[in-house]
């Protein structure tokens, strides 16, 4: 087995800087003294660097694309703003109200899309009163949003992608053959059933999983594939979706889809379409600029275990517990020190489930030491929920 590089999660912004684990400069250890414990710090360079990068990709196999960040990920104001403030980027969003959050951020109406499942009358009032493109996958919501808005409207179909892989093989996180979108092979029904309903089909959608890894390539291009071939019977194509499901390293060893592997698929498959290519990416662009902040209460060994207890738990990060996702932690007072112990790093939820990490091997860690978690910019802040009356955080954008 080849050594595990410690240092593994730096990139641009996020470094070891005279022996301080700093984010675009800002010693985090310092930011959690200053403004308090559990606390989420973003780096808005890193978030525009990441759209950067999946623009240069997307411009490198076709002139006609579009990115819609996907709101779900983190809808922090100033995370938004960072996005709003790359030109031509727009945002995804998946309910009533996220898709007002986008208008209030001053996103406008052509620059947002909005997509979700098993919508109440109620929901489908709000979003056609908003006039954004929307994107449905049960013949339901065609039929009651068909009434809503005026003849001739445009919509996107969402299909089943089929493809049942995605971050560590976990069923969690995987789209395919569960409660999203149309069979492929309904494709021509659905098509009837908006026509019926006096709507415009003039996209196809498959978003098909999170965390999609390089291994995984083949069944992801099959998907693509089977996009492409459900496409080609949509007679006023106007636009390819193909979600999110690019990630990052979670741990040392992932091996996460590369952007050049995605964009390859899609000029192989889609770009020969002649359409728009767009895209919902949340984790690619906004994991890896944030980290977590907790500070360490107790440490006590009990049972052969030594525990670190946090100021934190999976009310307001359900990545490790609730997904099985892992999180790094990183020592902050003594970032460079060797591995002296394994903990189990607890959170403070009343639920047995509430572990950050087990067998973490870290400095001799002492109670009142920070400890960062990351990446932690996507899918942590945007999913808290206030279980035990936990679920207060505060965020920062640098
Ligand atoms: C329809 C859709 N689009 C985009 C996303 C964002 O995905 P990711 O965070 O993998 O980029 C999701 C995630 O759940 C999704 O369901």
């Amino acid at each position: 087995m080849p050594e595990r590089d410690p240092r593994w999660w730096e990139h641009e912004s996020l470094r070891i800087q005279q022996e301080r684990v700093c984010l675009d400069g800002s010693a985090l250890d310092e930011l959690a003294r200053q403004h308090g414990t559990p606390l989420y710090v973003y780096s808005r360079a890193t978030l525009q660097r990441q759209l950067g990068r999946m623009q240069a990709a997307l411009a490198a196999i076709t002139q006609r694309y579009r990115i819609y960040y996907a709101v779900k990920a983190n809808r922090c104001s100033g995370v938004l703003r960072a996005v709003h403030d790359v030109l031509g980027i727009g945002v995804d969003t998946c309910s009533p109200r996220e898709l007002e959050l986008a208008l209030e951020s001053d996103f406008p109406t052509e620059l947002i899309s909005f997509n979700a499942g098993m919508l109440s009358d109620g929901d489908l009032a709000r979003v056609a009163s908003r006039g954004v493109h929307c994107t449905l996958d049960t013949f339901s919501a065609l039929r009651r949003y068909g009434a809503l808005v005026p003849r001739d409207t445009p919509v996107g179909l969402r299909f089943d992608p089929g493809v049942i892989d995605a971050y560590g093989g976990r069923q969690k996180t995987a789209y395919g053959g569960g409660k999203f979108g149309f069979e492929l092979s309904d494709c021509q029904r659905a098509l009837d059933a908006a026509r019926e309903a006096g709507l415009r089909v003039d996209s196809v959608h498959m978003h098909v999983g999170w965390g999609l890894p390089e291994e995984s390539a083949a069944e992801i291009e099959g998907a693509f594939a089977r996009l492409a071939a459900v496409a080609r019977q949509v007679p006023e194509l106007q636009t390819v979706n193909v979600g999110g499901g690019l990630g990052g390293r979670y741990r040392a060893e992932d091996r996460p889809l590369m952007l050049s592997t995605w964009s390859g698929m899609l000029e192989r498959h889609l770009v020969p379409l002649g359409v728009t290519i767009a895209c919902e990416p949340g984790t690619f662009i906004a994991a890896s600029a944030g980290v977590l902040l907790v500070q360490v209460n107790t440490v006590e060994e009990r049972r052969g275990t030594c525990w670190l207890g946090v100021d934190a738990g999976h009310a307001i990060n359900p990545c490790p517990a609730l997904y099985g996702i892992p999180l790094e932690i990183v020592h902050l007072r003594t970032p460079l020190a060797p591995p002296v112990h394994e903990y189990t790093v607890a959170g403070h939820i009343n639920e047995s489930v509430d572990i950050w990490a087990r067998g973490c091997r870290l400095p001799e860690v002492r109670e009142g030491d920070f400890l960062a978690l990351l990446p932690a910019g996507a899918y942590g802040a945007s999913m808290a929920s206030d279980h035990c009356l936990r679920g207060q955080v505060k965020e920062l954008v640098l």
